[in-house]
């Protein structure tokens, strides 16, 4: 990534051609400088999937996203630090015929009331169990400290993440990997 004064340094009328990969898909457009990324996202990509909770304060998480490997809090980053970057979003998971054991997760064992937290919360868990095959409860919960729910009480998500953590366990290598590609 990009430091915030590098990236803006190239530009002299405050906008910026940069190029991503989201979901698989090259993007490339103009944007403001100033622009944040989940911002970017949103508004330009819309995929509104990826949610605003903290008026863009760091806090709730509900803005995670995967970049180049990592989940990052979209509403901590310009547009222009992501140029360049391979990107992945809650819409990039699964999809309704073929949900992710992540979904899958949530789904079973009820992770979700409201849904805002749900999209970051899934991008954390993701990073988590790319990396980690059976999660301790601890890891759950360090994994997903950064993200809030203001109406779960956590414990289903814990259970989900569990759930998920199995069926990605029962799975071939070659099944993980294309299940982990970000
Ligand atoms: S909107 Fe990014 S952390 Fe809350
Ligand atoms: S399900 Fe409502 S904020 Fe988490």
């Amino acid at each position: 990534m990009q430091p915030i004064q590098e990236a803006q340094q190239t530009v002299g009328n405050g906008m910026k051609t940069i190029q991503v990969r989201v979901n698989g898909k090259i993007a490339k457009k103009e944007v403001p400088i100033r622009m944040l990324l989940v911002d970017f996202i949103r508004e330009e990509l819309a995929l509104t999937g990826t949610h605003v909770g903290c008026s863009v304060e760091g806090r709730c998480g509900a803005c995670t996203i995967v970049l180049n490997g990592d989940a990052v809090k979209s509403c901590l980053m310009l547009a222009v630090q992501a140029d360049g970057a391979d990107i992945m979003t809650v819409e990039g998971l699964g999809t309704t015929d073929k949900l992710h054991p992540i979904q899958q997760g949530f789904w079973e064992k009820h992770g979700l009331q409201c849904g805002f937290c749900t999209p970051g919360m899934m991008m954390s868990v993701y990073n988590l169990l790319k990396t980690t095959r059976h999660p301790s409860i601890d890891e759950i919960r360090d994994a997903l400290v950064g993200n809030l729910c203001r109406c779960t009480g956590y414990e289903h998500i814990i259970q989900a993440v569990q759930y998920a953590a199995d069926q990605v366990a029962a799975m071939s290598k070659e099944e993980r990997d294309e299940i982990f590609s970000y």
